[in-house]
């Protein structure tokens, strides 16, 4: 049996609320611009990658990797983001996924921390969007790390400034990316989504509604 759990540290986009959607739309009208036929599947391996990593992705999907300058990359990826902000303006409370508004509470009665771990740009206006950014201890975006997912640097970071060991920390994600960032930060690692694809970590869950704070920590303990 492992230590006593201190902290939850959460993903947002697609964890918290469904903006994973927003991004793939975003990508996929990019794409389709320029000629490249981007799918939901292919979407799998961007979630939780930076935005130009995301990019570089994309363009050697196409086999378009060659064709454009940095600058027109930084454009393009310019682009993408001024269509997810216009995507994200009508963002409120409402859009915070099931299940999710329940477990922070619990995990807030429960003397826990709480951390969000993203790499996007965007994630203080979505966490202020939907009313939640003063409920967490700390928010780790792409401002306060080098390395993005899935190097463990970011769930490392939040853990650090919880001021918490990583061994006592639960992570939730619904990337593949995000869940080796969480074990490779030595933490206890949930997924959201298909089994498939987040087969590296500890529990999945297939949607936010089936998180509960019990059923985790029975998970945990078990383990
Ligand atoms: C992650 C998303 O949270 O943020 C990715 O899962 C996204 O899909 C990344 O590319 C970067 O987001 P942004 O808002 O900085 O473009
Ligand atoms: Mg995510």
């Amino acid at each position: 049996m492992m230590g006593k759990i201190e902290a939850f540290i959460f993903d947002l986009d697609g964890v918290i609320t469904d903006t994973a959607e927003y991004h793939y739309l975003a990508w996929k009208g990019l794409a389709e611009e320029i000629g490249i036929t981007f799918t939901k599947e292919d979407n799998e391996q961007l979630k939780g990658i930076s935005r130009m990593e995301s990019l570089e992705l994309i363009l050697k999907l196409g086999g378009r990797e060659k064709d454009f300058s940095q600058e027109e990359k930084e454009q393009l990826a310019a682009k993408k983001n001024e269509h997810y902000v216009k995507l994200i303006e009508t963002i409120t409370p409402a859009d915070i996924l099931p299940g999710i508004e329940p477990l922070l509470e619990e995990i807030k009665k429960h003397g826990l921390k709480l951390g969000l771990a993203s790499v996007s740009k965007n994630a203080f206006a979505v966490m202020e969007s939907l009313g939640l950014k003063e409920e967490f201890d700390v928010i780790v975006d792409a401002a306060k790390i080098q390395k993005g997912k899935p190097d463990p640097e970011i769930f490392l970071t939040a853990a650090k400034l919880l001021n918490v060991e990583a061994s006592a920390c639960i992570g939730v994600e619904d990337a593949a990316a995000g869940v080796d960032s969480i074990k490779g930060a030595g933490m206890f690692a949930v997924g959201v989504g298909s089994e498939e694809t987040l087969h590296k970590a500890d529990v999945v869950y297939t949607g936010t509604e089936l998180l509960s704070y019990d059923g985790i920590l029975k998970e945990f303990t078990e383990r």
